[in-house]
Order: C-alpha cells, then sequence, then structure tokens
C-alpha cells in the first residue's frame, strides 16, 4: 500500500523549530535552540479526537508528534482483564490524572473469537468502545494485538480453535497466515476508526508479534514478519510499528526483515523485567550495553521499552510454586524500585516508556495461562481492585515531569560524574542547556555525599536501593533554578503565575536555588519555609512532609509574572494534578483524583474522588471565581498565592457496610457418573488424527479435549465396553496444566482423583507437557457381566503459551491414553465440553460441568428445590457440589465501593471452587493451593445497588474432608466519587 511519506517524516533537522516557539508553557524562556534535529519546545497537547492530520516522526531521541518532541509514559492495562466496560474509563482517568499520557493495550485473540471466522467486538470486548474512552480521557494508545502475546492468558492469546488446525504457528505457513489475517483484519477495521495520524482517535503506535525470538535469522521468521507488516500497512494502519523484543537481543531493528519498500514507521523496542535485586541495567542509547545491548542496537530510533516490568505475576501457590500473593510482588517491586530503575531507563536515553502492569487486573474465568491464578493484580501502582497505592507516587511525578518540563525529550549524555557510593548518570539538553543527574544508590545502606554538578556541590542523601533526579539550569517559567536537592515534577502556567512543583521524599530537607539578579519580594505562605537572598541568588529550603504542601511566592513587584513554588513530600505530590482545558490550565491539589476539569464561565467545574475528608484548592486562568466539585458548588476564598481554596473541608467517604452471606442452598451432580446416564448426544471420541503436538497413541481414539471443539474448562468422557474379563487395572493419562484434576467413576462408583502437580512432577513441567496417569485398581469392580461405563471428569486448566514458537499451545488437554492391566477391552468413548459459548460471556466463561451446562450458574436459574445448607460446611464426597446464594447491596450512589468475595477455610482440605456472580466465572480458588482467597468482583457485574446472585462449583476430591469453609464479602477499597457504573 502506499504510504505518505508525510505521515512518517522522521522529522530531523530545525522542521519543527516554529512550531516548537509558539508554545504557552513553562518552557518557552529557554535559550536559544542549537539544534541538530527538532529542538525541545513544550509537548503536544494532550490528544483527543479533533479531525485534524497528524504526524508521528521520531529521531533518535524522541518521537515528534507534529514535530514537537513527546516522551512517551505509558501503562499497560487489558480491556480482557477488566470485564466491565464502565470501568475502563475509571482505569484510565486514573492513569491521565497521575501522570500518564498514554495507554498500552494487548488485545487477545482467544477473546474475542470462539471458532475460526466467529469474531465478537461486543460487550465486555468492545475495543471500539475502549479506543473511544482512550481519546475521551485524553491518552495515546499503544495497540498490541499479536496475534500472539504471551501476557499469562491461555495458548498466550491464541484462540482454542487454533490449537487444532494445520501447520505451525509464529511462522510463515500458510494455513497460520491466513488465520492470524482473518484475525488482524478483524482488529484493524477497529483500529483504522481511531489513528491518531487521522484526528479519529488517539492510536499512536501498534505492535506485531510479541517476543519474537525463534526463527529470527532464518527465511521463516523474516518471512513472517514481513508478512504481518505488510498486511498492517495493507489495512491502512499508518501509525509507526514497532516489535517487543524480548530482553535486549537486537532483534527485529529496522533493515531486519522487507517491508516492502514502505521505508518509515518502525521503531526498536525491547523489554525488561529485572529482578530488584539487580543493579537496574544500562539498556538505552548511552549504556555499556555494546553495540547489540538494548536501544544501542538502533542508534536512528529512539530508546523505547514497550514493556518494563512494575510489578510481577504470582504463580500458584503450594509446595512447587509457592506463590507468595500479590502483596510480595508489590513489596519487592515498590516505590524506590520504580524510582531506581525507571530513572536509570530515562538516564540511559529511553523516552518511550510502558510499564508492564500499571493495573493488572483478573484473569477471569479460564483466561489465565497454567502459571498463574485468577488474579493478575501484578502488584502494579493501580491494584486488581482500582485503588490507587504508593507505587503511583513516583510514576505520578515523573510523568507530569517529562510531560511539562520539555527539556527531558532531548538529552546528551553529558561529562562523567563521580560521588562516593552513588551511580551517577549527567546528561544536558543541548538546546536549553538543562543538566540532569541521576543519582542511584544500589547499597543497603542510606548514602551521604556531594554530588559535583556544574552549578556546584550539593550535598544529597539517597535511601537505600533508591535514587533521586536533580536538575540545574532549567527554566521555570520566566525564571531560572540555579539547582535544588529536590526533584522537579512540573511546571505550569496557571493564570497570571507561572508554578513549579519540587518534590522528595518524607522528612527531607531539601534547597532550592533560584537565578535572581534582583532582588525579589518573597512571601512565605506556610511557615516552615524559610529564605534568604544572597548577590544574585534565591535560597529556599524546606523541610518535607510537614503537613502537606509548602508554597513559596517569588515575586518582583509591578506587573511581573509572580512564580509560586511549591514543595511536596511523595503523598502530598500525588493529590497534586495539572489539567489542560481549552481556556487555560489547572492546578488542583487536595482530592484522592481529579477525573476531569471544565471551565465554564467564571466557574471551575471539577470531577473526582475523596477518600479521606480534604480542602480543595485550585489555580487556574484569570476570571475563574468559582468551584463545583462532582456538580455541587464550593464555598472558596482567594489565597495570598492566587488560588481558590475551600472554606470547608470535603468530608471523606462514608462507611461502607456489607451483609452477611447467608441463605445458602446446594445441590450434588455429576449424574454423568452413573452408569444409566444417556449421553446419546455427547459427541462421539473416535477420531485417529490430530494437529496437536502430544502424539496419538497406536491404536486408541484421539481423545483431546480440543479436537472435539471443547476448548476451555472441564471436560467429561464416558467409556462403555462390555467385555470386562481379565481387567485389572486401568491407567488413565492425562495432560491439563498445572493444578489439573481428573476424577474417575467405574458404574457410578468413584475409583479415586488424581491431581497435579505431584512431587514428582518437576520433570514434566520442563518439557511443558503437564501430563501425568492416574493408576486404579480395578478388579473387584468389574465381577458382573454386560455393559460397563468408565466416567472421567478432567478439571483441565489451559493451553500452555508458546512462548518459543514451538507449538506448545497445541499440547493436548483432557485424556491423552487409556490403558488396561490384564486385558485391553474395546472402549467405546464419548466426550462432552461446555456448551456453545455463553454470548455475552464469551467463550472463556464456562467449561463443560453438568450444572454449566444447565445453567445452574446463571441469575435466572430456580433454586428453590434445593437443599438449605450453613457455612462453614463439611461434607466428604468426590465430585461436584453446587452453592447458590443471593445478596443485596445497596451502596450510595456517590460511593465507588470495590468488593471481593474471600473464601477461607483449613489448608489442608483438597477441594477447589469455580466463583460464578450473577453467571460471570470469577475465578477458580483452590483451597489447599492458594495463594488467592479474595476475589475481585467488579461493579458493573456486581450489582452494588440491586441484587446479585452467587454460585460455587466446588469439586471435591474425597481424600480429604471438603468445605466450603467461611465465605464473605470483603471492602477492599472505596471512594467518594467514582465514575458512573452501567449494568454489564
Ligand atoms: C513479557 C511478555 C508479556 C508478559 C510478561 C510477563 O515477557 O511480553 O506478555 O508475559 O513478560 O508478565
Amino acid at each position: 500500500m502506499a504510504l505518505s511519506r508525510r505521515t512518517f517524516s522522521a522529522l530531523a533537522g530545525s522542521t519543527a523549530l516554529g512550531l516548537a516557539l509558539g508554545g504557552s508553557n513553562c518552557s518557552r524562556a529557554s535559550s536559544a535552540y542549537a539544534a541538530r534535529s527538532a529542538p525541545t519546545g513544550p509537548a503536544p497537547s494532550p490528544p483527543g479526537v479533533d479531525g485534524q492530520r497528524h504526524t508521528v516522526g521520531y529521531d533518535r531521541y524522541s518521537l515528534l508528534v507534529d514535530g514537537k518532541r513527546l516522551v512517551v509514559w505509558s501503562g499497560e492495562m487489558h480491556p480482557f482483564r477488566l470485564p466491565s466496560p464502565s470501568l475502563w474509563r475509571d482505569v484510565l482517568q486514573k492513569m491521565r490524572a497521575h501522570g500518564y499520557n498514554a495507554v498500552s493495550i494487548y488485545v487477545a485473540w482467544n477473546y474475542h473469537s470462539p471458532a475460526p471466522g466467529t469474531y465478537d467486538f461486543t460487550g465486555v470486548r468492545d475495543l471500539d468502545l475502549f479506543l473511544r474512552m482512550a481519546a475521551e480521557t485524553g491518552l495515546y494508545v499503544i495497540l498490541r494485538p499479536g496475534p500472539y502475546i504471551n501476557a499469562e492468558v491461555d495458548g498466550g492469546g491464541f484462540p482454542g480453535w487454533l490449537t487444532v488446525t494445520k501447520g505451525s504457528a509464529r511462522t510463515a505457513d500458510p494455513t497460520y497466515l491466513s488465520y492470524a489475517d482473518e484475525w488482524l483484519t478483524q482488529v484493524n477495521r477497529i483500529a483504522r476508526r481511531h489513528l491518531f495520524t487521522h484526528g479519529t482517535g488517539t492510536i499512536l503506535l501498534y505492535q506485531i508479534e510479541n517476543e519474537y525470538d525463534s526463527h529470527v535469522d532464518e527465511a521463516t521468521g523474516r518471512t513472517y514478519m514481513s508478512h504481518l507488516y505488510r498486511k498492517v500497512r495493507a489495512d491502512g494502519i499508518d501509525v509507526p510499528l514497532f516489535h517487543n523484543d524480548k530482553g535486549r537481543n537486537g532483534y527485529w531493528i529496522p533493515g531486519s526483515f522487507d517491508t516492502g519498500g514502505d521505508s518509515g514507521g518502525w521503531l526498536y523496542g525491547f523489554d525488561g523485567y529485572p529482578s530488584p535485586a539487580h543493579t537496574p541495567p544500562d539498556w538505552g542509547h548511552f549504556g555499556a550495553g555494546g553495540a547489540t545491548g538494548g536501544a544501542t542496537a538502533s542508534p536512528g530510533t529512539p530508546g523505547f521499552v514497550p514493556e518494563f516490568g512494575g510489578g510481577w505475576f504470582d504463580p500458584w501457590g503450594g509446595a512447587w510454586f509457592s506463590g507468595k500473593g500479590y502483596a510480595e510482588s508489590r513489596r519487592t517491586r515498590d516505590a524506590a524500585y520504580e524510582r531506581r530503575f525507571y530513572l536509570t531507563n530515562l538516564a540511559n536515553g529511553i523516552t518511550l516508556h510502558n510499564v508492564y502492569m500499571t493495573f493488572g487486573g483478573t484473569s477471569w474465568g479460564w483466561l489465565p495461562a497454567p502459571v498463574v491464578y485468577t488474579s493478575y493484580d501484578y502488584g502494579a501502582a493501580i491494584d486488581e481492585a482500582r485503588n490507587v497505592g504508593e507505587k503511583i507516587q513516583p510514576m505520578h511525578q515523573l510523568g507530569h515531569l517529562l510531560q511539562r518540563v520539555p527539556d527531558f525529550a532531548k538529552l546528551d549524555r553529558a561529562a562523567d560524574v563521580k560521588a562516593e557510593g552513588l551511580r551517577v548518570y549527567h546528561l544536558t539538553n543541548p538546546d536549553t542547556g538543562a543538566h540532569v543527574y541521576v543519582a542511584r544508590n544500589d547499597g543497603t545502606g542510606p548514602v551521604t555525599a556531594a554530588l559535583p554538578t556544574d552549578a556546584g556541590d550539593l550535598r544529597i542523601t539517597v535511601p537505600a536501593k533508591d535514587a533521586r533526579l536533580l536538575t540545574t539550569g532549567l527554566a521555570l517559567g520566566r525564571r531560572k533554578l540555579k539547582w535544588s536537592t529536590a526533584q522537579p515534577m512540573l511546571c505550569l502556567t496557571a493564570g497570571r503565575q507561572d508554578i513549579a512543583v519540587f518534590t522528595g521524599r518524607r522528612g527531607d530537607m531539601v534547597q532550592l536555588v533560584l537565578d535572581c539578579p534582583a532582588e525579589p519580594n518573597v512571601t512565605r505562605l506556610d511557615p516552615e519555609a524559610a529564605w534568604v537572598y544572597d548577590r544574585g541568588e534565591l535560597h529556599v529550603s524546606v523541610p518535607l512532609g510537614q503537613g502537606g504542601l509548602t508554597r513559596v511566592l517569588v515575586r518582583r513587584g509591578g506587573s511581573d509574572t509572580p512564580l509560586l513554588l511549591l514543595f511536596a513530600d511523595d503523598a502530598t505530590s500525588a493529590r497534586l494534578f495539572p489539567y489542560d482545558t481549552p481556556s487555560g490550565t489547572l492546578l488542583v491539589y487536595g482530592p484522592a483524583l481529579l477525573r476531569h476539569a471544565e471551565l465554564r464561565g467564571s466557574k471551575a467545574h471539577l470531577t473526582g474522588d475523596v477518600i479521606g475528608e480534604t480542602a480543595v484548592e485550585v489555580w487556574g486562568p484569570r476570571g475563574i471565581r468559582r468551584v463545583a466539585w462532582n456538580g455541587r458548588a464550593l464555598p472558596t476564598r482567594v489565597t495570598a498565592s492566587d488560588s481558590l481554596m475551600t472554606t470547608a473541608m470535603l468530608p471523606g467517604v462514608a462507611e461502607v457496610r456489607l451483609p452477611e452471606l447467608g441463605g445458602w442452598r446446594m445441590r450434588t451432580e455429576n449424574p454423568e457418573a452413573g452408569p444409566g446416564f444417556d449421553d446419546s448426544r455427547w459427541k462421539r471420541a473416535d477420531k485417529s488424527s490430530s494437529y496437536s503436538t502430544t502424539p496419538v497413541p497406536a491404536g486408541q481414539p484421539v481423545l483431546f479435549a480440543d479436537d472435539y471443539g471443547f476448548h476451555y474448562g472441564d471436560v467429561w468422557y464416558r467409556g462403555t465396553f462390555d467385555d470386562t474379563r481379565g481387567v485389572e487395572e486401568v491407567s488413565l493419562a492425562y495432560s491439563s496444566g498445572t493444578q489439573g484434576l481428573l476424577m474417575a467413576w467405574l458404574d457410578g462408583e468413584p475409583l479415586g482423583t488424581h491431581r497435579l502437580p505431584v512431587p514428582d512432577v518437576d520433570t514434566t513441567i520442563r518439557k511443558g507437557t503437564w501430563a501425568q496417569t492416574a493408576v486404579f485398581p480395578v478388579r473387584g469392580a468389574l465381577r458382573s457381566p454386560g455393559r460397563h461405563v468408565l466416567s472421567v471428569l478432567v478439571r483441565r486448566m489451559q493451553h500452555d503459551e508458546d512462548g518459543k514458537a514451538l507449538d506448545t499451545h497445541k499440547a493436548a488437554r483432557g485424556l491423552t491414553a487409556v490403558t488396561f492391566k490384564g486385558a485391553s477391552p474395546k472402549v467405546r468413548w464419548r466426550i462432552q465440553g461446555a456448551c456453545a459459548p455463553d454470548p455475552v460471556r464469551g467463550p472463556l466463561n464456562n467449561g463443560g460441568l453438568y450444572g454449566e451446562r444447565q445453567g445452574w450458574h446463571l441469575p435466572g436459574f430456580h433454586d428453590h428445590g434445593w437443599e438449605p445448607v450453613v457455612f462453614p460446611r463439611t461434607e466428604r464426597r468426590q465430585g461436584v457440589t453446587w452453592y447458590r446464594t443471593r445478596f443485596r447491596l445497596s451502596v450510595p450512589r456517590d460511593i465507588d465501593a470495590s468488593v471481593g468475595l474471600t473464601l477461607q477455610d483449613d489448608p489442608y482440605r483438597a477441594y477447589r471452587a469455580q466463583i460464578f456472580l450473577n453467571g460471570w466465572n470469577l475465578g477458580q480458588y483452590i483451597n489447599n493451593v492458594g495463594p488467592q482467597h479474595t476475589f475481585v468482583l467488579p461493579n458493573g457485574i456486581l450489582r452494588t445497588r440491586g441484587t446479585n446472585t452467587l454460585a460455587l462449583a466446588v469439586l471435591s476430591e474425597f481424600t480429604t474432608l471438603s468445605g466450603p469453609g467461611s465465605v464473605r464479602l470483603t471492602l477492599l477499597g472505596s471512594t467518594s466519587g467514582g465514575v458512573p457504573v452501567k449494568p454489564v
């Protein structure tokens, strides 16, 4: 396809000079531009749908959006991990408010496609809606539709049906390519309508494939990548494309495959998930990575990490995996981790940065890959229950800095600087002359040292395993910073004054020196600040964290533009929200979240969230005299710093009470185990060949569930045989993915349960097959002549990911072979899994339990005839038992409460529960494995003002007593505010 050169102008020289000079933010006081490429200037305004054509170019420093430098500070979230579209907006608004300018999303093929040729982008799968919301929120989108995504989802995102197709996935195999194209056509049909280049949306960048490190040097791989590239271009996607290299290998740099003559628009990106124990890696342009290490592999494109760890996923619990829960990921990759690693990235010339995950969410239904459990919280800055935690603080500070202080978009490495006990990076902006220092402490104790800067020695303390960012020579509106031991967070012009915010750790005594050739008029608006003027320099010192914000106003009198200096410790800084409106920029201080701001006449209309009682302070354009918060007018006064401050506090969020769960009813199932069960409508399992990577045993039919169209959740088998002479034992080989399970019955009598992993599973796991064999003696049971039925339930976990492009997603799931000792009866097999996919909840919602096939999980099902029970409960039984109850919530409309379901019991009891809320499969609890005990119930699926139906499908193993024990609702967070939530 013809690609417009205009779109991909990798702008060089002084192309953008004119644009850069026209801006209105603080940087306009910058010194002369001496640019080798596009100079430093104000960043582009937040994106939206404006109907204008835009260009997305780049040079080695950064992206150039309409010729203006843009540092991409992005967070990853997965719409498919939050099955309530209203809440997408909540997460997006939280990201935007806390300094992100982009959201990166995978689009999971399996989530949208229950069968070849069938694609669904409605309801919780509405990609178009997500892209609209991102544009409305003012966030760029980095779109990553695979076809392969990995992401700890079933099959790495490959649909179940792809496991039974010919050809090797992730290669140039024509069958695979035809399916991959089918998927990309569907995604691109939607994506095309939301391209930033067209002014119809905010898609800024687009990734093909993910971590493709197989076949790199072979024609197979190059042909494959070339095919995907051309396909995406042919579909009309004209933003820059890129790939996410698994680590810093230098794979898929520009020129490494044929783009069909299309010369622009390919970026090199690589990911990194360093352990907190590692020294942060120098992987960017300035790094010691060598010719192929990280960004140095692609000297002509900007440093780009499409994924950098913001937490880590957690495996199942139990002896072998020892998942510790997400509190641990959050503890080990904390705010200091973020400062230490992400500042190192910036210091290495990375100007496109995406944090994986920023909101992890929930791998609900049968979405999780075998390695993970339901929660995909990831220890991210925004937790699974949508609470904004402490980890947001460095993200907020850095994100706003990178968007509002343009000096950071173009940094060269400057002369090495040494400070005792610290690793120091020194950079400078060639256009503005600002210097940037990152001082990192990799040791286990705090380090205080003299940092020799171009503005003199600064005495700084860096806590253990932490880092600090310092600048000298930075323009602060019409004035200039000489140096500061605090980190700049933003600089903006609100109405008549420039405002600069500086941050640090609570308890820091920070210093700041302003160049002031003439003695200024300084007002200390908060008592803890001290200042002194000495020979052309204003010295300010502030102890941070003495009760919120510290304000110092610097004026010269007359018509001079004042500079307001604001000092904030980390927690305070995250309650300071800059917001650009068409009539000027606002800075709002106080609430937990500012979602949206609009100026109408003399009134600022603000919406957002409050948790604890707070005042609200607003700096804004001239003429703004009144403030409304969530639709209600607030009484305010004008302060000495020219802000509007509420005269009464906004109350904190009211207490939310959740009901006790009771009124449970139960019913046992698994009639399939009984000899008389009618299976005549089940599929015959009689195929003789399969595309699976698991060999079909000689002389046996294919028993793999996928081959019969059952791709997710539980499968039942019934094998009928007549000739029982000599049969002593039956061996059931099955393959299930970790934590899989098999239960067998002979003529309705339990033979036993077998479960993964078992102690010797180690080697099998490494082979990635997750296969085990359950052996049951049957001799005594088969004395009677005539027909016998072997019934087997396989709790199949999910398909393996295909990280190495070895078709590992095609490993069989379900029974793989059945053999008998003593004889070889001829068995006629039938198989049953999930019914037709749920048209609303999608293909991954259900497996093939009897109750699921009968709709016992659905809210409309009548359970009046079921037996009433109370929890805790104990029973000893092999099989499936369902429990249902209803509960009513009446959370006030203006409170956003996040609710979870918590299950607890004696960890010795071997049972598990599939949790259905209003018919939605919200996860799997395994009592004797863990570590997850609390399951998030997303609002929209959860009726916070209405009646809900909860159903638990419990599989108990007979080896121990089984529960459920205690089952209760837990309040995971609440704010006064939130977004309007539509029922899903
Ligand atoms: C990356 C991969 C992601 C995800 C992540 C770990 O290597 O690209 O899809 O699997 O690791 O959470």
